[in-house]
């Protein structure tokens, strides 16, 4: 469960985000869109407490970010868009690194599987220098999910991955979700995120538009057409051409 309360980021005295509520329960995946600038790695990052907010409040399966971040941090995990390797160890030693900073014991046989799963076993004993960009962000998505986490942030996870990839990236987003985990995805890949997420929230300016389920959302920016696109709705929705 994500519950986001009156959140708001300034850096210095620029707003990046402001005022912005949501909730997101187990089972879900909410996508969030919004065009460039508007303000969604700004709140990932707010979320999974990489940057601190400005105002209100973000309970992550029921702790708050700011006051209780270790509780908070053990349950989710954040994949971000650029992800940041360390160049002296291998696929396999990063898994072993992660997997002893959240305690994770017996890593071994969920870390092959995570490895195969992503189809980057066969470079387990690679450096990250040898990985070409897709495998880079396979091996990012390993370690955070080592841990097993129940609540995921991904911040356009898709891109750089080859089509089979994507395809696969999105199988284990769904499967995930009905296994419960609660997931909030950031992607510009609208007709990926449809066939992926429940939820849709749509962020301008830092500005909370619309928020609610594909079909709500959908209807409210639809003006009674049947089987809009989400890239249409993102494009009247963001574009200042809402009635
Ligand atoms: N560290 C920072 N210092 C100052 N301004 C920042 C910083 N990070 C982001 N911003 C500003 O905050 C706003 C929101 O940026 P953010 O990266 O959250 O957008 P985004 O929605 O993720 O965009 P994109 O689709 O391009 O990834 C932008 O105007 C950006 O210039
Ligand atoms: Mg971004």
């Amino acid at each position: 469960m994500i519950e986001v309360t009156g959140l708001a980021k300034r850096y210095g005295t620029f707003t990046a985000v402001k005022d912005l509520s949501f909730a997101v329960r187990p089972g879900e995946v909410l996508g969030l869109v919004g065009p460039n600038g508007a303000g969604k790695t700004t709140t990932l990052r707010c979320l999974a407490g990489i940057i601190p907010a400005s105002a209100g409040t973000a309970r992550i399966a029921g702790h708050d970010i700011a006051t209780d971040p270790v509780a908070a941090k053990r349950t989710l995990a954040f994949f971000p868009d650029e992800p940041r390797l360390f160049d002296y160890l291998t696929v396999r030693q990063h898994l072993a690194f992660v997997a002893r900073i959240y305690g994770v014991t017996h890593h071994e046989a969920l870390a092959q599987s995570l490895l195969e799963e992503l189809e980057i076993a066969d470079k387990a004993d690679e450096l990250p220098g040898a990985l070409s960009r897709g495998m880079k962000q396979k091996l990012a998505i390993a370690c955070g999910l080592l841990h097993s986490p129940s609540v995921m942030f991904f911040d356009e996870p898709l891109t750089g991955l080859d089509p089979l990839g994507i395809r696969r990236m999105k199988d284990s987003i769904l499967a995930r979700a009905r296994a419960g985990a609660t997931i909030v995805l950031s992607s510009h890949l609208l007709h990926l995120l449809e066939e992926v997420c429940s939820h849709v929230l749509i962020l301008k300016k830092g500005e909370k538009i619309a928020d609610g389920t594909l079909a709500d959302v959908s209807a409210r920016f639809a003006n009674g057409e049947a089987n809009v696109s989400l890239e249409e709705i993102f494009i009247r929705a963001t574009g200042g051409t809402e009635s």
